[in-house]
Formats: structure tokens, C-alpha cells, sequence
């Protein structure tokens, strides 16, 4: 997204993310997103549930600006995200999402990510997200590249090196995007983990496929086809008889 000629940067958060009437369509003629609203309290996790697509990581990308919403509005702090600058607005966010962005390079560069991260800085960030193990492991520890995309990689460990980048980066506001693709039951629990690590003492959007990961959310939005059809916390949602939330609780009751 450009810049406005008068956005001007954003150098902290403070209280809140306000998402206000927001909707949004990629293409003209099919809104993706009606009237969409809820607050994102400092300190507080707000977690997105529901059916493939029905709108959540549209949701979670308007935050970090990758799309602009077609009508309504999203405030931080009071600020229309229109009027602050993306680079700036960014810098206040760590980004886990399903595909994430690694490059063919050096895990230890993939982590560090463009900063001046010093190997001893890196490594506690590995060893919060669960991956020092198993990048001392590979053939050359955090020197080995990864291939493209992370191709040699499992997709449990690509999620690692992504979160110990976001535990690095150590920034206020975190958006996280549960990976749709089945993990081995050992690697979905180091992932959780991890996830619990970096989501502590921060604020956090967090769509999650595996209701395990956010019981304890605050708010939990349920979104399907577009538009928030419960909201909640886990318990109050499970008492709503014929609940969407509900069926998809007692679904993965094992
Ligand atoms: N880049 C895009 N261009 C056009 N349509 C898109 C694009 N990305 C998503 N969509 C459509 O927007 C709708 C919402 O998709 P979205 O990815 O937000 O769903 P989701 O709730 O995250 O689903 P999932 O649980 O499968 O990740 C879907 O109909 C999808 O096909
Ligand atoms: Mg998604």
C-alpha cells in the first residue's frame, strides 16, 4: 500500500486497535467482508474462528495494511491506519501467518531478518520458539540455508523459525495465522508452545483452526461468510445451543 502524501509514522501503541464497519471485496461485486467490528484492547488477545473461507486472514491482513478496507475504517490509537505510514505501522507488528516468508538463506539470517541480531541475541529467540534443537541438528546449525521457501524444512519447523524471527523482533501488536496443514502431534505441541511464549504480555490477532490454542482468548470471533456470526469468550460461546462455535468445539472433541 502507498503512503498518503501527509501519513505520518506511528512510533507506538498505547491502547487500541479499532476496527469500525469495516468491509472489503478483492474484486468489485463480491464483498469478501460486511460490516465487520470489534476493539483490540492493549495487552489483550482476540482470536478469529471459523470456516475455510470465510473472511479471517482477510481480516488479519487489513491490519498490517496489505489491503485497505472498501468502506468503514481501522484506528490505532485513535489514528486512521490511512493516515500513518505502512513501514512504520509494520515495525509495530510481528507477522506469523501460513505461509510464511522465509528465503533461501542461513536459518541464522532468516531469523535475524535485516537486523544487527548478535548470535547469542538469535539463539535465545530459537530457544524460546522451540527451534535451537533442531537447527543445531542440521548439517551446519544456524548456518545452514534452508532452500527456497524453506524447502527442506518440515512445515513445523518453518512455523518455528518464523515465530523465533517474531520473538527477536520483540515488537507490541502480534498477528498470527494458525497453519492450516496438519502438524505431527509432537510438533503441533513445540508450536503451541512456542506460541504461547510469544504471545505473552502482547497483544495478539490470532486465527486458530485447533480451538485448543485459544480457550483462553479474551474475544473470540466467529466468522463465516463474510460477517462476525458469534462473539465471545470460550466459555460463553459454548453455551449457545445450536452454536457455530459449539458444533465446532464438540467436532474436535476427540
Ligand atoms: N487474493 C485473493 N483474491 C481474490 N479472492 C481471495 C483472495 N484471498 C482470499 N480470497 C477469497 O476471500 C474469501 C475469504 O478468504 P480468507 O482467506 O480470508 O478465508 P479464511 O477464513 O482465512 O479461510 P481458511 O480458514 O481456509 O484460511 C474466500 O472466498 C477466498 O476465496
Ligand atoms: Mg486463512
Amino acid at each position: 500500500m502507498a503512503d498518503r502524501p501527509n501519513a505520518k509514522p506511528i512510533n507506538g501503541f498505547d491502547h487500541e486497535i479499532d476496527v469500525r464497519n469495516v468491509s472489503f471485496a478483492y474484486e468489485p461485486g463480491t464483498p469478501v467482508l460486511n460490516n465487520i467490528n470489534f476493539t483490540l484492547h492493549k495487552g489483550k488477545t482476540i482470536a478469529l474462528v471459523g470456516s475455510s473461507g470465510g473472511g479471517k486472514s482477510t481480516i488479519a491482513d487489513l491490519i498490517p495494511r496489505f489491503y485497505d478496507p472498501v468502506g468503514g475504517s481501522i484506528l490505532i490509537d485513535g489514528q486512521d491506519l490511512l493516515d500513518v505510514t505502512v513501514a512504520s505501522l509494520r515495525g509495530l507488528m510481528g507477522i506469523v501467518t501460513q505461509e510464511s516468508i522465509l528465503f533461501n538463506d542461513t536459518i541464522f539470517n532468516n531469523i535475524a531478518f535485516g537486523s544487527e541480531a548478535t548470535p547469542e541475541q538469535v539463539e535465545r529467540a530459537a530457544r524460546i520458539a522451540n527451534a535451537h534443537d533442531f537447527i543445531m541438528q542440521q548439517p551446519n546449525g544456524y548456518q545452514t540455508t534452508i532452500g527456497d521457501r524453506g524447502s527442506r524444512l518440515s512445515g513445523g519447523q518453518r512455523q518455528r523459525i518464523s515465530i523465533a524471527r517474531a520473538v527477536l523482533k520483540n515488537p507490541p501488536i502480534l498477528i498470527l495465522d494458525e497453519a492450516t496443514s496438519a502438524l505431527d502431534t509432537e510438533s503441533e505441541k513445540l508450536v503451541q508452545e512456542a506460541l504461547t511464549r510469544l504471545m505473552a504480555n502482547r497483544t495478539t490477532l490470532v486465527i486458530a483452526h485447533r480451538l485448543s490454542t485459544i480457550q483462553h482468548a479474551d474475544e473470540i470471533l466467529v466468522v463465516h461468510q463474510g460477517s462476525i456470526v458469534e462473539r465471545g469468550n470460550h466459555r460463553n460461546l459454548l453455551t449457545l445451543d445450536e452454536g457455530f462455535y459449539r458444533r465446532l468445539n464438540t467436532l474436535q472433541q476427540v
